[in-house]
């Protein structure tokens, strides 16, 4: 019975040896010390010992047991320390390597505004500078400010839901419809009610229109309204300041071109072209004329005037919207609108 003791014992410190983990050591305990372990089972045939042997193998097998405990103590504090101290190793090898540094450091990357954000702030600036203030209007707007003050009849195509995003609900004093504003010379409306003459502003505004999406249409878009109200306004005043605003941000060689065309806010009317960068050699952009269409203008219609509560016979005014994208597809060499849009880093860490 004792040599059995002896035994186990040893299979016991052998395999503890050999343990590397906790559950290595919970299984040699289930095997040996368990319910149903060799140990376990050994004390509990002490009934089989002859009576006068019975306290020596008590006591041994008691020892053993007491024993063993211990074993499996230290053999755990054992396993602890070893794999703390491989950790240590690991951290160890990289303080052991030191930084290079002499490696170029590594740059963050520097987000900018959008190319089309930071030429709006040019264009406005460079109005700034020719005595124009800036007025805002708001982007849901009625329809009597966009369409009926503006002088344009009921029946007129740009009324229709084809191509206005009109809002549920109406105006509550006047039963108007409100609508996403189709361009920003309802601004021209809201600064005329609000003061007298002499106004000269610009209103830089999204518009929204139901366009079909293509390399020059997108369904909202920004423009800048422009609106010089005071006596003996003309034509070349606007022709003057458009030049001198296409030259400042297109460059000096830039030339600027009326065509005849038809506003309902403005009579005489005109669209107005910059010359392209590709200097009349033609281009895509141009399409091979050595032109770009930038927007309408024209002198103020009297029936605006009316509108607001203006004499026409004592103030003339010029008024003119440009598309910002347009001039930003010119300035940059894009051929598509589209690529505002889409933020692709591509080009947006181009410009
Ligand atoms: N609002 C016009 C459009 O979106 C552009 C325009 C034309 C604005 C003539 C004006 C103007 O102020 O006088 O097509």
């Amino acid at each position: 019975m004792l040599e059995r003791l002896n035994e186990i014992e040893k299979a016991v410190r052998v395999a503890l040896q050999r343990a590397s983990s906790q559950q290595d050591l919970d299984n040699i305990r289930a095997e040996f010390l368990g319910r149903k372990g060799a140990l376990t089972s050994m004390m509990r045939s002490i009934r089989d010992v002859p009576p006068e042997q019975r306290p020596q193998f008590g006591n041994a097998s008691n020892r053993l047991k007491n024993d063993l405990e211990e074993a499996f103590k230290k053999r755990l504090v054992e396993i602890q320390n070893t794999s703390t101290a491989k950790e240590g190793k690991t951290s160890n090898r990289q303080v052991e390597t030191p930084e290079d540094i002499t490696l170029p450091g590594r740059k963050g990357f520097v987000g900018h505004r959008h190319v089309l954000m930071s030429l709006l702030d040019e264009i406005v600036d460079v109005f700034h500078g020719m005595g124009f203030s800036t007025a805002l209007g708001p982007d849901i707007e009625s329809a009597y400010y966009n369409f009926d003050a503006l002088n344009t009849q009921p029946n007129h195509p740009s009324r229709n839901i084809a191509d206005t995003f009109y809002v549920k609900g109406h105006k509550p004093d006047d039963g108007n419809p409100y609508l996403l504003r189709t361009q920003t010379s309802p601004v021209q409306i809201r600064t005329m009610l609000s003061q007298e003459p002499p106004i000269r502003i610009i209103s830089p505004g999204r518009c929204y229109r139901k366009d079909a999406i293509d390399a020059t249409h997108y369904i909202s878009f920004w423009q800048i309204e422009g609106l010089y109200v005071d006596n003996n306004v003309t034509m070349a005043d606007l022709k003057g300041v458009l030049t001198a605003f296409a030259t400042k941000i297109l460059g000096p060689k830039t030339k600027i071109r009326f065509r005849p065309h038809f506003f309902p806010f403005t009579e005489p009317s005109v669209e107005y072209d910059f010359s392209c960068t590709c200097n009349g050699k033609g281009c895509r952009l141009c399409k091979g004329t050595g032109w770009i269409e930038i927007s309408g203008a024209g002198m103020v219609d009297p029936e605006v005037f009316h509108a607001v509560g203006y004499d026409p016979e004592r103030w003339q005014g010029y008024a003119f919207g440009m598309g910002v994208e347009r001039i930003a597809l010119i300035r940059h060499g894009i051929d598509d609108i589209r690529l505002l849009y889409q933020n692709d880093l591509r080009l947006l860490k181009q410009f």
